[in-house]
């Protein structure tokens, strides 16, 4: 996802516009770029790559000392992640950066040609620069001409633009990508993607809403809302540490963002258990005794996470359940009415298919749940019902510590709806609740198996393909496994239902097909015990995931395995991502792959 920051105060800021772009990098980029304006000229560096590229060249180009500017981290959807394609874009007097897809671009773009424009790049941002620039030419007053031009966009974004020749000016607007205010600690003010992106400047924040424009000046600012009424917004004082930042005495921020799980999964579920009456409390608004269904939609790691829950919800609550990834169920025709609770999940509450699909629901009549990380973002903020999570800003890439939060929460709520609609009896609700309960130290406990992970990781280094298996909620955890390795190592790797293998995918096992088999002792582990020895008598390199006493089992066989700490069938999801999570780390640090920005991934995507 694109980062964006402006900012106006009179002094030099060329070094305030690299800073927030260095806080920026978590949501994932591959070219950024600056400029300012001074004493009537504009300045513009470039560079494809990371920031440490663009600062080589402002240094040997010689710094800007303009008292505005823009910058931008730009993650390519249209043209190739190239100098000419980064921004900041220039057409006419026009400096412009955008994060989002313009979805009308191309026929804006025909239009453009049609009328003799010079189109330089191939972006969709450039397409908006022309049509500020030639609004301008028929429109002298700057508010109105960029509300104009910007009204023709459809599509999602969030842009900073500066006009040349007004050097204390600057303006924002947002339709489906997040942009923020910050009025400076001292003076001037500041536009930029999130509340980190300006926490070096400032702690008053303001959270400009769906058609938003805003336009600063170093003394003050004006916001019209997408009707162009003059409105008010309010300022929200938000202290982000951007402390975070820091890596601690991790090498990764995965690997921190990792150790850190214990932590902030008490944190979480102290949200909603009383650790003393061991008793699940969740928001007063929720009220399963409304709703016949659930429907959970999301994507990725939070898809998966919504997957382990549909187990528990099935379980405790007796109610259908249907799990679906946001970019497909966005475009389906489901049957849905008030008398469904849709619950989306999403660590930046920002990603646009599962934002699409929360306003589908909303549409129909849904009551709609949020379990997000962010408590300011879009999806928070237009839910019926909040869930948060605690893990504290997430800057890898690869989620970890947002998805053990996730699925706490999802187990609180499953405790919680079950006790609601009479189906978990008090003792029943107490003792899962003390199960959560244990849940910090039971996973610090399961840090005592890295060694045995690294040693795995060093083999799987070499291999193109792996698969992941498990039965019940070890299913969609040996698919987070797969897609942990997936995205940090590109290694190519399926999770897959253990009881599925024979319909097909046993045809890949050889002695070159590692598999990673995820076995909990638990009611469906003799099924999953008789898919490992299918798979042993085809050659197949297993490792397997399991209890202590499993595990001597298994090594009997010959066959390698790796004992976690005995947990419930409950727990198990927590216990065993955390081996899962280890084995993509160390196998991608062996690798040297980008641990933290894998290629071509963003932190949260923001478009479609
Ligand atoms: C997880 O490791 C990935 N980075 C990705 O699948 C992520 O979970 C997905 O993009 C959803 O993001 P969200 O939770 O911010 O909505």
């Amino acid at each position: 996802m694109c980062g964006i920051i402006g900012i106006v105060t009179g002094h030099p800021v060329v070094t305030g516009l690299i800073s927030s772009l260095k806080l920026l990098e978590y949501r994932g980029y591959d070219s950024a770029g600056i400029a300012t304006m001074q004493d009537g000229q504009v300045w513009r560096e470039r560079a494809a790559g990371k920031l440490a590229n663009l600062e080589k060249k402002i240094k040997d180009d010689g710094v800007s000392e303009g008292g505005i500017g823009i910058g931008h981290t730009r993650w390519a959807t249209h043209g190739a992640p190239t100098e000419g394609n980064a921004h900041p874009h220039i057409v006419d007097n026009v400096i412009i950066v955008h994060n989002g897809i313009i979805e009308n671009y191309a026929e804006l773009r025909d239009e453009l040609i049609k009328n003799g424009a010079n189109i330089q790049s191939q972006t969709d941002t450039e397409v908006i620069g022309h049509l500020i620039s030639n609004q301008l030419k028929i429109d002298s007053n700057i508010e109105t001409a960029v509300q104009t031009a910007v009204g023709r966009l459809t599509g999602a974004f969030a842009l900073a633009i500066m006009i040349k020749g007004e050097e204390n000016l600057l303006i924002g607007a947002r339709k489906g990508c997040p942009l923020v205010v910050g009025i400076g600690d001292v003076e001037g003010h500041y536009i930029g993607s999130d509340a980190l992106a300006l926490s070096p400047f400032s702690r008053q924040i303001i959270y400009l809403e769906e058609g938003d424009f805003v336009f600063a000046t170093r003394q003050n600012f004006r916001v019209f809302d997408q009707a162009g009424t003059l409105v008010t917004r309010d300022v929200n004082h938000v202290e982000v540490q951007s402390a975070t930042m820091d890596k601690g005495n991790h090498k990764h921020f995965m690997a921190k963002e990792f150790f850190e799980q214990p932590d902030v999964v008490q944190k979480t579920l102290s949200h909603y258990l009383d650790m003393k009456s061991n008793q699940v409390t969740l928001d007063s608004k929720l009220d399963i005794s409304k709703f016949e269904r659930i429907v959970m939609v999301s994507c990725g790691t939070a898809y998966l996470a919504a997957c382990v829950a549909k187990y528990w919800l099935e379980e405790n609550v007796n109610m259908s359940v249907e799990v679906d990834v946001a970019s497909e169920f966005r475009y389906r025709k489901p049957a849905l009415n008030e008398k469904c609770l849709f619950v989306v999940i999403s660590q930046s509450g920002e990603t646009a298919d599962s934002l699409a699909a929360l306003r589908m629901a909303k549409n129909k009549g849904c009551t709609t749940l949020a379990i997000v990380n962010v408590p300011t973002s879009t999806m928070a903020r237009e839910a019926d019902i909040i869930l948060p999570t605690f893990a504290g800003i997430e800057v890898c890439v690869a989620s970890t510590k947002a998805f053990m939060c996730q699925i706490s929460v999802l187990a609180a709520l499953s405790i919680g709806l079950g006790v609601q609609i009479g189906r978990l009896s008090h003792a029943d609700a107490t003792s899962m609740a003390k199960q959560l309960a244990q849940l910090p130290r039971l996973i610090n406990d399961c840090f005592a198996v890295e060694k045995d992970i690294v040693k795995l990781a060093h083999e799987i280094a070499n291999v193109e393909h792996v698969l992941f298996l498990g039965r019940n909620t070890s299913y969609p955890i040996a698919m987070e496994g797969a897609l942990k390795l997936k995205e940090i190592t590109y290694i190519h790797a399926e999770g897959y239902a253990a009881g599925e293998l024979k319909h097909g995918p046993i045809a890949l096992v050889d002695e070159n097909m590692p598999l990673i088999i995820i076995a909990p002792d638990n009611e469906v582990y003799e099924k999953t015990r008789s898919n490992i020895e299918e798979i042993a008598a085809r050659g197949g390199d297993i490792t397997v995931l399991t209890t202590q006493k499993r595990a001597k089992e298994i090594q009997k066989l010959g066959l390698k395995a790796i004992a976690l700490p005995d947990c419930s069938s409950f727990l198990a999801p927590f216990i065993y991502t955390v081996p899962v999570q280890l084995l993509a780390y160390h196998t991608a640090v062996h690798m040297g792959t980008d641990v933290d920005q894998p290629r071509n991934l963003a932190k949260s995507v923001t478009v479609e």
